[in-house]
């Protein structure tokens, strides 16, 4: 996708990163999008076709039909271990190498992680980590009974994906790590969202409220463009290596 991307705001946009002290970046799906990440929707296809992710993703899916959406997960997980960070992700796991860069994703497939970004803060979890449903406490995945899900060998509570499923709360220290990097960013640089889901779409507001410039990068109006003092329309595997120098090659 040729990206025809505003000059000035180019230039506007490589000052404000290259002046920047403290930066806080906020990613969405879109980020992941030119690795070919199947959406949320994409993933219901052929025996999944008859399925809505909506009553699948959620915890009162998962006490009802255990198996399915445990399978679901696995389906999914298997379609995002398939693709590979792409420029995007290289290019913010660069920038974190050259300035004090807080790296806040609303995406569960672990890509910015495989590019090289550390300590990322994942609002709504990942894909590859799991957890326990009324776990006792003392729930070990090392000694769980393997099953379709696994279970607990000592309370035989069932492990669940590591996500944060629709009507459930965000990890509270994510949140609280989100919304401080917000307030103390001098800069925050919005990347591939729709701005629709909150919390996260409200963490660019609150970085502008404390005084911070807000670049927004999306190939398509957003709900976040009107907080942007830029909007760079172009996809962010094109964008972001223009933004700042120094994108090594791909990693994993
Ligand atoms: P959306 O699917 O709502 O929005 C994706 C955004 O990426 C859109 O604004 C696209 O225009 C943009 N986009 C597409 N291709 C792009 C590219 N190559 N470069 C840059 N941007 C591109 O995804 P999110 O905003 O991430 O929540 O959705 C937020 C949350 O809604 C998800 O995390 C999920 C969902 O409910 C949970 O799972 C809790």
């Amino acid at each position: 996708m040729k990206a025809e991307i505003d000059a000035q705001a180019l230039s506007a946009s490589r000052r404000l990163i290259a002046a920047a002290g403290n930066i806080m970046v906020l990613t969405g799906a879109g980020v992941s999008a030119e690795s070919g990440v199947p959406t949320f929707r994409d993933a219901m296809t052929g025996l999944w076709s008859r399925f809505n992710p909506e009553e699948l993703a959620q915890e009162d899916a998962y006490r009802r039909q255990p198996a399915l959406v445990w399978e679901w997960y696995q389906h999914r997980r298997a379609l995002v271990a398939a693709t590979h960070p792409n420029p995007a992700h290289v290019a913010l796991a660069s920038l974190s190498a050259q300035k004090p860069l807080t790296l806040v994703t609303q995406n569960v497939d672990g890509l910015h992680q495989r590019a090289g970004s550390r300590d990322v803060i994942e609002l709504h979890g990942n894909l590859f980590a799991d957890k326990w449903l009324d776990g006792c406490g003392r729930c070990d995945p090392a000694a769980a009974v393997p099953g379709v899900p696994p279970r607990c060998s000592a309370c035989g509570a069932m492990m669940r994906p590591g996500v944060v499923w629709f009507g459930e709360a965000l990890p509270r220290v994510a949140r609280y790590r989100a919304e401080h990097a917000a307030e103390t960013a001098d800069l925050c640089l919005v990347v591939g969202t729709s701005g629709l889901v909150y919390p996260a779409a409200g963490l660019p507001g609150i970085a502008k409220d404390h005084g911070a410039h807000v670049i927004v990068v999306n190939p398509e109006p957003s709900a976040l463009d009107q907080t942007a003092d830029i909007v760079l329309r172009g996809p962010a595997g094109v964008v972001l290596p223009m933004l700042w120098d120094g994108t090594q090659a791909a990693s994993a």
